[in-house]
């Protein structure tokens, strides 16, 4: 098993450019099946919840070009069949084969997705949706039959605005007699990524990115050349990290007003930073305040920087509270990142941890819990005195495209072993 190992203390200078947005481009890839012609997505990072992506797209016989970062799918002769266990478990967002495979076939059968576990994470408001459009659900132990004989639009409102019950009930209502509309709809960029690229098909999609979202069905969605927006969960990454080692560090190829929350909880702490229109430099200043962070849905603080952000902490001075109100277990990355000296405390209802800074961080031997934790992690042994080697590195490659070119490219002392 492939480890990464980082010699900490090393000063980033110059550019690290962001990619494609993982958890915009887990979506657009199974909705291309909704398209009868050729569907062309540009600036797709090349991560592994993609190539994962692929390979449930070749079990349905789609047809798939992918040349760097441009992704060619005919799904023209697809056929619907089971999707496996296997494939399902790969990650969660395998789910969106339903919305995909209902939509376009209004018969789908596969399994419980993966994904981190960081909760229950339960699928029960997709369900519903997909109830509420007149389809039939048959769940047994983790195994899924979900038809319908037609489908049609119809008012769903949502308990939570949950981004995977939200992309799921757009994509199978696309084609669906008459209007949807989805109520307490979630906001995140990711969403209005993917009904532009549905409404660049011939889909009638308004309000994406608002709490109401209108889908008027279409019978057909034609070919079209889509490009992914640039992932704000990594630029918050390298912003963080840059914060901590950064001189004249700029973030490329990111839009800023994706990551406002961030933006003003470093500030807030006296980070340095230069705001452009698509990028931000920053200097690492001598000496951070303690900050109190709480995790909401979009535009909130996005949940998964909660755990990065907790590194950074550990180099504030004084004590700071973080809240995670999305995922009732999002802290396990915290007892890893004590083995490197940091001093967080979790508290019992597991809602909120408490940081001490400052503490200076020491190499380890670490694990990675899930994937943004691994980051959290390696964000630590960046700045940890001495060498540390992060274990179970496959969760960090899962949504990082190229972290180590992209960090040793400015100077960071990091590699594969
Ligand atoms: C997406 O997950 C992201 N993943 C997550 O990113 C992200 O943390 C999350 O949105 C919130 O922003 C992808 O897009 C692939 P939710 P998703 O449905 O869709 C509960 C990362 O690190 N819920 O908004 O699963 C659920 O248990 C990953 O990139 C239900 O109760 O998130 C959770 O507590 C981690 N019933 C909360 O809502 C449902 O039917 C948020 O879930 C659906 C969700």
């Amino acid at each position: 098993m492939p480890k990464i190992k980082i010699e900490g203390g090393h000063q980033l200078t110059g550019t690290i450019t962001v990619s494609g947005a993982k958890n915009s481009v887990v979506a657009l890839i199974p909705a291309a099946i909704l398209c009868d012609e050729i569907v062309t997505i540009s600036n797709v990072p090349n991560i592994t919840d993609v190539d994962d992506l692929e390979k449930i797209l070749l079990h349905l016989n789609a047809k798939i070009d992918r040349d760097k970062e441009e992704l060619v799918i005919d799904s023209s002769k697809i056929e619907n069949k089971e999707i496996t266990q296997e494939l399902s478990k790969k990650l969660r967002a395998s789910y969106y084969f339903m919305g995909a495979l209902l939509g376009r076939f209004k018969h789908v059968e596969m399994y419980f997705p993966g994904g981190c576990a960081i909760g229950a994470r339960p699928i029960n408001l997709h369900l519903k949706g997909f109830e509420a459009l007149g389809a039939k659900v048959i769940e047994e132990d983790n195994h899924f039959i979900i038809k319908a004989d037609k489908l049609k639009g119809n008012n769903i409102y949502l308990d939570f605005p949950s981004v995977g019950a939200t992309i799921n009930i757009m994509l199978a209502a696309v084609k669906a007699k008459g209007k949807t509309v989805i109520d307490n709809a979630a906001q995140e960029p990711e969403i209005v990524n993917v009904a532009t690229y549905l409404n660049n098909m011939g889909a009638k999609i308004k309000g994406a990115g608002t709490s109401t979202i209108t889908i008027i069905g279409v019978r057909h969605l034609h070919k079209c050349y889509h490009e992914v927006i640039p992932d704000r969960i990594e630029a918050g990454t390298y912003l963080i990290i840059a914060a901590l080692l950064g001189k004249n560090l700029k973030i490329d190829n990111m839009i800023p007003s994706h990551l406002e929350a961030l933006i003003a909880k470093l500030t807030e702490s006296g980070v340095d930073m230069e705001i452009g229109l698509d990028n931000i430099i920053v200097n690492k200043v001598g000496k951070y305040k303690a900050i109190d962070i709480k995790t909401l849905v979009y535009p909130g603080f996005p949940t998964d920087l909660q755990q990065i952000i907790t590194t950074f902490l550990t180099q504030c001075k004084g004590k700071s509270i973080v809240e995670e109100t999305i995922y009732e277990n999002r802290f396990q990355n915290l007892k890893e990142l004590n083995k490197m000296g940091a001093k967080t405390k979790v508290k019992k209802d597991n809602r909120k941890a408490i940081i001490k800074g400052v503490t200076k961080l020491k190499g380890a031997n670490v694990t990675a819990t899930d994937l943004r934790g691994g980051a959290s992690l390696l964000v630590a042994a960046l700045i940890a005195n001495g060498t540390t080697t992060i274990d179970n590195i496959s969760y960090i490659l899962r949504g990082y495209d190229k972290i180590i070119e992209k960090l040793t490219e400015v100077g960071a002392k990091i590699e594969l072993i």
